[in-house]
């Protein structure tokens, strides 16, 4: 048998509900311990658009995302090793987590080609050819040096059917083992494999299975949330967190609507990221209990309420609907103000999931959180 490998990280579960799957636990990594189930904030170029790490670190934002896809081009894995790495490079000294860049690639590139090799494109600068390999992607998140940091996987749409589903949760599994290979930083970075095999339950067991037979420190759920169903969805997140082992965390990419966050972590996951709550705060809309606000409607132009009286940030203690609806359609003081707010709500959503599994009452919160964004049934 192999020798376990120590990891830089360490899951401890801290409370479990006893009627659901969800849990409570403490993960601590190289820049900080992390309470989950936690929602981490998305970067791209090495900020978090619209706002700056000292904001996210008075909202209590452990963990956010850096992307791989865009640092490794600009301003490059040297530059970044130079700089002493992303965290020093972007004065955030807690911790980070990167994507392999291939998703991305074939979300934002359609002319992405998959080959054994790696992922195939065309360079958007400059026309040239390129190809991403897991060694490629590895070595690139080894200079960016986040805490935790992904396998290059097949992603393919989470509707495609037929053979092709099948064969990119297998080249997944070849990957890792490639990318475990090619890691050079395993005493302070941890690869997280990704569990692939599209909607068929049967192909995700196996593919949760055969990853578990790896000597990682912490698992992610790929390839949903991408115009499925919600029920097929929610069953997929199910069978994987069924197969994957109980003492390690287990990250839902690229998940984030409120509804799922809730939905999910009774299905026993404990990260998640996405675009959402940044992205929707740039067109103005503000994340609530009962759903969402869009400040730019003319019904909020002599609202002078707060966006949420109880919501503790910066941008409800200080400011009003009325006048964020004043600015929110051409000032980028409003998109920033939204976005503090939105990452507030998120987090805020996190630790009241936390507080009320800890308190073994999370089924009466699920109720009541769908009770509120749907008061009449619907
Ligand atoms: N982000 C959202 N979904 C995925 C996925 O399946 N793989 C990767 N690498 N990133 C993602
Ligand atoms: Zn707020």
């Amino acid at each position: 048998m192999a020798t376990m490998r120590t990891h830089a990280l360490t899951f401890k579960i801290i409370a479990e509900c006893s009627t659901t799957k969800a849990r409570v636990g403490k993960m601590t990594l190289p820049h900080n311990i992390v309470d989950t189930p936690v929602f981490m904030p998305v970067g791209t170029q090495g900020t978090l658009k619209g706002m700056l790490p000292e904001q996210l670190k008075e909202l209590d934002c452990r963990i956010m995302l850096g992307n791989t896809y865009h640092l490794g081009h600009r301003p490059g894995p040297e530059l970044l090793e130079k700089a002493g790495g992303l965290h020093k490079f972007m004065n955030w000294d807690r911790c980070l987590l990167t994507d392999s860049g291939g998703f991305q690639m074939v979300s934002l590139l359609k002319l992405a080609e998959i080959t054994e090799e790696g992922v195939k494109f065309e360079s958007p600068h400059d026309g040239s050819e390129m190809m991403l390999t897991p060694e490629k992607s590895i070595e690139i998140q080894n200079s960016i040096g986040a805490d935790i940091i992904m396998q290059l996987d097949d992603v393919v749409h989470s509707t495609t059917t037929g053979p092709r589903v099948e064969e990119a949760m297998h080249r997944t599994i070849r990957w890792l083992d490639r990318c475990l290979v090619a890691h050079g930083r395993p005493h302070d970075q941890n690869i997280f494999p990704i569990v692939q095999g599209g909607l068929d339950a049967e192909l995700r067991k196996q593919c949760a299975q055969e990853l578990t037979k790896r000597d990682v420190a912490g698992f992610a759920i790929g390839g949903l949330s991408g115009g499925e169903e919600k029920s097929q969805f929610w069953r997929m997140v199910d069978v994987s967190t069924d197969h994957l082992p109980r003492d390690k965390p287990r990250y839902l990419m690229g998940v984030g609507f409120a509804e799922d966050l809730v939905v999910c972590s009774a299905l026993g996951c404990d990260m998640y990221d996405c675009v959402f709550p940044t992205r929707t705060a740039r067109f103005g809309n503000a994340l609530v209990r009962e759903g969402s606000l869009n400040l730019c409607k003319k019904a909020f132009s002599q609202d002078y309420r707060p966006i949420d009286a109880t919501c503790a940030c910066s941008t409800c203690s200080q400011y009003t609907r009325a006048y964020l609806h004043t600015i929110a359609a051409n000032e980028a003081v409003a998109s920033s103000l939204i976005t503090v707010h939105n990452v507030a709500f998120q987090l805020d959503l996190m630790r009241s999931i936390q507080q009320s599994i800890i308190e073994d009452r999370f089924p009466a919160f699920i109720q009541n959180f769908f009770r509120v964004r749907h008061p009449d049934g619907q």
